[in-house]
């Protein structure tokens, strides 16, 4: 089986395989063709590749007979022309979002294989690329904040007097506010943090944060399937909205992550609430891709209002790509292996396995997946 590593659309940094990974996949049997420089962005030489037992070659040589395609964030169909009909194409496809390319794949006879519709099972763990990508997102969006914030984060005293610590609040806390709450705790600022999920006030307290929650309203517990928020009631959000008002005056660092799954981001901060804000503060907004958890967040840029500076942060794990490739490309391997057959050297992937109906969207031809077929 021959896998096939393509180098990234201009703006993507990160890469689907590390040296690491190929050498795993050549364990397994395969052999790994990596399109030249596919590596780049994500600081892993051609030459890394080729120590590691890859071939390299433009993209139509290693597209040639290969079975399986790796991909972060999904090839133009027209640049896939010579693919192999029936190869895998895996990679994070945004499939809600790219319904045109998608539609491509099928038509070049692909079994196109989205990656962040991976179910929330205990066995899919180690092949979740959003918890992976997230995670290291949660870390930037602290980094970044305390980049631009004109004051330290942890409590100093110095001969020239005390530095107070910074306040810093997480609003959602899946695996990015968790990875953000422990990274400001890790720089010492005072971290308070918030969700709709009531199971999420022991994770907050086991971090040294302190949770801020609404209690005594109807429609309090905010876990829909697969561990994903729900939308909350009015009464509910109106209790959260009075909450987070005398809450937020007093902080310093926000950084939210709020996602419901198929519908825009929740609005948790209105213009008056940011106005409340000491001058100097600073916001990242993790869901600005889904339209912003902060009235007046512009995606992909920083934005100053009342003094306060809102990023719109979107796609973080890009800005550590070596890291977040190394995990994708780990979460890729993870996937095929666990589907892999010694005996026939290929992965076999079940109609009726629960990650396989989750993921594939094309086959023979046809976009499959109810996901796509019903919305
Ligand atoms: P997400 O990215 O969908 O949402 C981020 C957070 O925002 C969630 O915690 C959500 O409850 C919260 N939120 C939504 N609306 C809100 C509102 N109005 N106010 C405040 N907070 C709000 O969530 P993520 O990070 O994907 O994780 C959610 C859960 O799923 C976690 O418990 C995580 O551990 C679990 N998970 C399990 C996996 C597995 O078993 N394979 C893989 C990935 C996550």
């Amino acid at each position: 089986m021959k896998i096939a590593v393509l180098k990234e659309a201009a703006g993507e940094t990160r890469c689907a395989a590390v040296p690491e990974t190929v050498k795993k996949f050549i364990a397994l049997g395969a052999e790994v063709a990596v399109e030249r420089e596919a590596g780049v962005g994500a600081s892993i030489a051609d030459s890394d590749f080729e120590a590691a037992g890859a071939t390299l070659g433009i993209r139509a040589e290693v597209l040639k007979g290969a079975g399986i395609i790796l991909t972060i964030g999904g090839p133009d169909p027209a640049t896939l022309k010579g693919v192999e009909a029936d190869a895998l194409l895996v990679g994070g496809l945004d499939p809600l979002r790219r319904r045109d390319a998608i539609q491509g794949y099928a038509a070049a006879g692909l079994q196109a294989m989205a990656m962040e519709w991976m179910p929330r099972i205990t066995r899919a763990q180690s092949m979740d690329v959003l918890s992976s990508q997230s995670n290291l997102a949660g870390y930037k969006a602290v980094v970044d904040a305390a980049a631009s914030y004109g004051r330290a984060f942890p409590m100093m005293m110095t001969a020239a007097g005390t530095v107070s610590p910074a306040k810093a609040f997480v609003m959602g806390v899946g695996v990015a506010g968790l990875q953000a709450i422990a990274t400001a705790r890790r720089l010492g600022a005072q971290v308070s943090a918030t969700d709709v999920r009531s199971a999420t006030k022991e994770q907050i307290q086991s971090l040294g944060a302190k949770p801020i929650f609404v209690e005594n309203v109807a429609g309090i517990e905010g876990e829909g399937a697969g561990g994903y928020a729900t939308e909350m009631s009015d009464e509910y959000q109106k209790a959260q909205a009075e909450l987070v008002s005398a809450h937020i005056a007093k902080q310093d660092i926000v950084i939210t992550t709020a996602l419901i799954p198929g519908r825009p981001a929740p609005r948790l901060i209105s213009d008056a609430q940011v106005a409340s804000m000491r001058a100097g503060s600073v916001i990242v907004d993790l869901a600005a891709d889904a339209g912003g958890n902060i009235e007046g967040t512009v995606s992909g840029e920083s934005v100053v209002k009342h003094g306060v500076t809102i990023i719109g942060a979107t796609n973080l794990a890009r800005s550590l790509a070596a890291d977040a490739s190394a995990l994708f490309a780990r979460n890729l391997y993870n996937f095929l292996s666990a589907f892999w057959d010694k005996g026939q050297g290929r992965p076999i992937l079940p109609d009726d396995d629960e990650i396989v109906k989750g993921i594939r969207l094309t086959q023979g031809g046809k976009i499959v997946n109810e996901r796509l077929t019903t919305a």
